[in-house]
């Protein structure tokens, strides 16, 4: 299967996938990641990228007119790549109307707390702030909301009474990588479907 993968920042997740991708190999994985795009340049996701020799490439908002035309300059550029699956890797941009009719129901998203808690750009700090004993990270398929599409898997973390946001974070960040490697390998060698808010593995 091909994978396009979106990100906005370090790309860890990204590098979690190449590396199991090169370790098991393309064929027994289930996918190979075809291209990296991003809504901004000169992020270590994309420096990640190039490294593997993986093509990328960077849609801005603001090099567009409009939020419309720039969903639709988004959905242009990974439609090129012909991807069975999306992987939103700590992409921080919510996809528009055109990307969803184009990738909706093959558009897989990682969030940094166990939805539907503290949906949104701040998942780890939300659920500090709130005095969570237990928040995680939570493998999604994106719909026309903020996080919340149909959930896939979701990973556990206790919070720590010393924790910070940053600390809390990496912690969550090491359960992440794991599950996001696993969930898109099964969803890519198995097959899936989506039973309104079920998803179903084959
Ligand atoms: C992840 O925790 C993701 O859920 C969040 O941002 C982080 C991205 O990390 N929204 P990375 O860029 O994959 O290192």
């Amino acid at each position: 299967k091909r994978l396009v993968v979106l990100v906005s920042g370090s790309g860890t997740n990204l590098q979690a996938l190449l590396d199991e991708i090169a370790a098991l190999g393309a064929e027994a994985y289930g996918a190979r990641v075809v291209a990296v795009g991003a809504d901004r340049s000169g992020v270590e996701g994309l420096a990640r990228a190039e490294r593997a020799g993986i093509p990328t490439f960077v849609c801005r908002v603001k090099d567009h007119g409009s939020r419309e035309e720039w969903d639709g300059a988004l959905t242009a550029a990974v439609a090129g790549h012909e991807p069975d699956l999306v992987v939103s890797a700590g992409f921080m941009k919510i996809v528009g109307k055109e990307f969803l009719a184009r990738f909706g129901g093959r558009l897989v998203n990682t969030h940094p707390a166990l939805l539907p808690s503290f949906p949104g750009a701040h998942g780890v700090r939300d659920a500090l702030a709130y005095g969570a004993k237990v928040t995680g990270c939570t493998v999604h398929f994106v719909d026309d909301g903020v996080d919340t599409g149909p959930i896939i898997a979701q990973g556990v973390v206790e919070v720590r009474d010393e924790d910070d946001e940053s600390a809390l974070h990496e912690r969550i960040k090491e359960v992440e990588r794991r599950l996001l490697v696993e969930v898109v390998g099964r969803l890519a060698r198995n097959g899936y479907r989506i039973e309104g808010r079920k998803v179903v593995i084959q």
